[in-house]
């Protein structure tokens, strides 16, 4: 079994406004990523999920803040570290993150040699120009990338070579994890692609050892992912595998966001897109029961009262939903149009961890 290069344990972040109110973005999070895997992370605009990958990289920042929890990356536990530790010893070699909308974050008055100078004279500052410039035409080399680009300014590329540049220069230590947060969100489908090759190819080639990839656009994680977790108000609510996710979700709200999405594989045809009514619920008051339930076509007055199990720091099928499996599954034969072209008959029932 492939060891677990990071563990994060009921971590709980939050957001402090102007007016000084907590607004917990991030709220009893567990989750395990194994060495050599990707994991998917999918949910509604606003459910977290940026937070979360800020969170995880142990590096808070105002209006950020650190309420509780811990993030091991490889054996480490980094949330007992203090700031400048994380950031010299940490950031880049444990951990990368390539933030939302990086690519249009690059001064465009600098060439960009000089951001991967940046990023490796912060780990180690007795390298000299030629050796980080050898190092960074080794990767561009290995990547597919011309070293022709290293010379150039950012408003010189285009948006796709942009963000492969943005990807190169955030992965040149080699890090246990990567987070790549919407890192195709705002290209044309032909770079999308390539940025997507461009991550495959970091984790075959052994570059980056393990990835959480964040997107809203699902079919996108089913074709890059092993796994898949979707967030929601702050939370994990399901786990699996991208297959299980896509094709066979448990959770309501998972349901909900699979079927206002086309799937891109046979067996969906005549999938009707439906919308989730509602919108999420506001994080500075944490609900006492389910969070969704007030969005919830099946929740009682018990979901909306009665706390849910936490999800376990466990990979595996797991949800989080007072209803049993056979409930779930009722409910949806009686009164939802199946994901599942019946003719096809791709998959089977869900066997969930241990969360009931
Ligand atoms: N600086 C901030 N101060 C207060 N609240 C914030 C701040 N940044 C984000 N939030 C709130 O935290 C919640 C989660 O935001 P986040 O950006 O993590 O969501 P997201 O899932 O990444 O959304 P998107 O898909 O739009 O990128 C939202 O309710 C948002 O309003
Ligand atoms: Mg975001």
């Amino acid at each position: 079994m492939a060891k677990t290069m990071l563990e994060v344990k009921n971590l709980t972040t939050y957001y402090k406004t102007r007016m000084g109110e907590k607004v917990c973005s991030v709220d009893n999070v567990s989750f395990t990523l194994a060495d050599g895997k990707s994991i998917g992370i999918a949910g509604e605009s606003g459910c977290g999920k940026s937070t979360l990958a800020m969170s995880v990289m142990g590096y808070y920042f105002p209006p950020l803040y650190y309420e509780g929890g811990s993030i091991i990356i490889d054996g480490k536990e980094i949330t007992s570290l203090d700031p400048d530790t994380i950031r010299t010893t940490v950031l880049g070699t444990d951990i990368a993150y390539i933030p939302q909308a990086a690519m249009n974050a690059l001064n465009p008055s600098r060439k960009i040699i000089r951001f991967i100078e940046d990023v490796l004279k912060a780990h180690d500052s007795a390298l000299s120009k030629k050796e980080m410039r050898e190092l960074a035409e080794e990767r561009f080399n290995i990547l597919n990338l011309p070293s022709k680009v290293l010379d150039q300014y950012a408003v010189e590329l285009s948006g796709g070579m942009k963000q492969r540049t943005v990807i190169a220069i955030s992965t040149i230590l080699s890090p246990k994890v990567l987070i790549a947060d919407e890192p195709s969100s705002a290209l044309d489908v032909s770079s999308q692609k390539i940025v997507i090759q461009l991550l495959h190819d970091l984790m075959e080639k052994g570059i980056v050892h393990s990835m959480l990839f964040i997107t809203h656009e699902l079919p996108l994680l089913y074709n890059v992912t092993n796994d898949i977790m979707v967030m929601y108000a702050g939370e994990i609510v399901e786990r699996g595998t991208a297959h299980e996710m896509v094709f066979d979700p448990i959770m309501p709200y998972s349901r909900g966001l699979m079927n206002s999405i086309i799937v891109p594989e046979e067996g969906t045809r005549g999938h009707v897109l439906q919308a989730i009514p509602g919108v999420p619920p506001n994080l500075k008051i944490r609900p006492r029961g389910c969070r969704f339930a007030e969005r919830c076509r099946y929740a009682d007055e018990t979901c909306r009262t009665l706390a849910v199990q936490e999800l376990p720091a466990t990979a595996g099928r797991l949800y989080r939903c007072r209803h049993t499996l056979e409930e779930l599954y009722k409910i949806y034969e009686d009164e939802l149009p199946s994901l599942l072209d019946e003719d096809t008959g791709t998959s089977g029932k869900a066997s969930p961890g241990g969360v009931k």
